[in-house]
This record gives C-alpha cells, structure tokens and sequence, in this order.
C-alpha cells in the first residue's frame, strides 16, 4: 500500500515569444493537457487523444523521467508508476506542448509526494529542462509572463491579460520541430538588431500590463528569429506583412512555429475576415491549416490530490470527458 497519494493536473497550452520577446515572453492558453499519477506495483502508462499516439510507454517518457526528478530534489524514492495523460495541445506545432507536458508531470509528481517543492523550485526544474523560460512560465503561472534565466534560476513577473484581448491562432497540419527552428538562428546578431528588439519588447511588455492595445501592433516587430524562420513556414511573411490590415493588432510565430498567433481586440469587427486571409494565405502555398479562436488563459497548472482507489481510467477518461463538454 502506498504512502502517497494519486494526483490530478490540468495544465495549459502557451504561446511564446510573442513576436519580439525571444525566449522571454509567454502567454498561457486555453487548450489542455491532463495527467494523473499515483504509485503502482509497476510503471504502466494509459495516453490518451491523436497527439498521443506516438510517445514511449516505458521509462524513457518524459512524464516519468520529469517525476523521478521530483523525487529525487524531494529525497523520496517512488519508482513504478501509474501514468495516464490525455492532451488536447497539437504537438511540435509552437503550442507549448512539451512544455506542459514539463509542467504537468512536475506539478504531477510533486502534489503526489505532498508538495514539498515550490512553485519557484518547479519553474528552475522545468526551464533548466526547456532551456528557456518562455512556455514553461506560461504554463506554470498563467496569463501572461516575463521571465529572465540565468542558466539556474528563473524570474519572471506575470502579467494580468488585458480583457479585450482575443488570440487568433492558425495551425498549419505540418510539424515543425523546435531544435530544427532554433538551428535557422543566426550565432550573432548586429546592434542594431538588439536595439530593435530590446526597445519592441519593452513596449510591448508594458503595453500588456498597461491594456495599451493601440501599441501592441508597433511593438509586436521581430528581427531576431522570425526573418530567419520565414523560410521553414510557407505564407508567413505574407501574414506577418499584412494581418494587421486585416484586423490583426499584432501577428507572431508562436514560439517556435509554424503556428502564427493574432492578438485581437475582442470588439473587432473584422473577424472572420482576419480569418478567412489567414486560412486563404496558408491555402495559396499548399498548406493545409485550421484556425481556433481563444482567450488568454489567467490559470496556470492546477493539482489535486485525490483520493487513493487504484488508478480507475474509467474515470480518468469520464473527468476528460465532462472537460470537454464543459
Ligand atoms: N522561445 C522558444 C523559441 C520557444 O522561439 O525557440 C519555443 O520553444
């Protein structure tokens, strides 16, 4: 019989970088990823939804080899598991999903164990996994964060999400692989381009805190990953260049790509036809793609300790459910 408990998280999606914070900014979004974990006589793994079906079901998954980690910083010994996951985030799609999966099984491990590590402690866990603070950050808080990362600590301060704010986002069917889109980066940028940058995501950081939308347009400029990812996302430069013409604040990669963000005043009128140039302009380069409509999300991961009666996926798989249709 096991001394711990079995633990539920629900974790959100992210966007990052949200055009000039490169490896800075991220914002916390309403798509999701659940995972429960308790102790068991031996480590089985029940995923579920499309996104995955392709990950290991041993003990090379990330989600157990991120628990061992908590219990090791905890000084606790937990070695078979039962693992279930369902996730809602597309994958390699620039949605934040290996950063939730992060969070989660962190988050995860940790209520399991009783909390002994805290929120801060979890962030430098999961940035020093990442490598970047972005999405981890957006995940863990929510809303939307600022953070620093010195290489063993990370800061941030989170911003409260402006309520006008809607987020248009297209998602190209094709994957796009963060290592691939960070290898597209140059060693070395000019002066002018850092002076670009710095100056775009102080505005556009404190046009966020301030609900300044008027500025979130002219600060939303990249010149440090975007130009240089253009070629790995067909159509990009086109909606980059244009969807502020057709009711777009502001356009971005998210994260990495290929999906593009809009950021949105919820009183736009022109909608759907933002959507309609997005979903056309994919189309002219042969990209098949679909869009969502979401608002930025305040809640960051949230765990619960459940009460212990055997992994039930029965009822794993009937939460998700009343999730979904909620
Ligand atoms: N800031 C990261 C990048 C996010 O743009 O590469 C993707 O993980």
């Amino acid at each position: 019989m096991s001394i711990y408990g079995r633990s539920r998280v629900k974790v959100p999606a992210s966007t990052a970088n949200l055009g000039p914070g490169f490896d800075t900014l991220g914002m916390a979004l309403p798509l999701y990823a659940w995972i429960e974990m308790e102790e068991s006589a031996e480590t089985v793994f029940h995923l579920y939804g499309d996104e995955m079906a392709d990950l290991p079901r041993d003990k090379s998954n990330l989600l157990y080899r991120v628990a061992q980690m908590v219990f090791e910083e905890a000084g606790v010994q937990v070695p078979e598991l039962s693992i279930s996951m369902y996730s809602d985030i597309p994958l390699t799609r620039g949605l934040g999903s290996s950063a939730s999966a992060i969070i989660g099984a962190l988050a995860a491990a940790n209520a399991m164990i009783g909390s002994p590590l805290d929120d801060a402690k979890l962030f430098d866990m999961a940035t020093a996994l990442e490598k970047h603070p972005d999405n981890v950050g957006a995940s863990l808080f929510g809303g939307i964060i600022t953070a620093v990362w010195d290489g063993e600590h990370a800061d941030y301060i989170r911003i409260e999400p402006p309520q006008e704010l809607e987020v248009l986002v297209i998602i190209p069917e094709f994957e796009l692989e963060t290592v691939k889109a960070r290898k597209a980066l140059p060693a070395e940028v000019t002066m002018g381009d850092a002076v670009h940058n710095i100056s775009r995501t102080s505005m556009l950081t404190a046009a966020l805190a301030a609900g300044r939308l008027d500025m979130v347009g002219r600060a939303m400029q990249d010149r440090l990953h975007q130009p240089y990812r253009a070629p790995l996302v067909p159509g990009m430069e086109k909606l980059l260049a244009e969807a502020p013409a057709h009711g777009a604040l502001g356009i971005a990669l998210s994260g990495a790509g290929p999906t593009l963000l809009c950021l949105v005043e919820r009183r736009e009128q022109r909608k759907q036809e933002l959507e309609r140039f997005l979903l056309a302009t994919m189309q002219e380069q042969g990209i098949s793609a679909r869009t969502l409509w979401l608002t930025p999300c305040s809640s960051g991961v949230t765990a619960e300790l459940l009460e212990r009666n055997g992994m039930q996926n029965g009822s794993f798989l009937d939460m998700i459910k009343g999730e979904l249709h909620s």
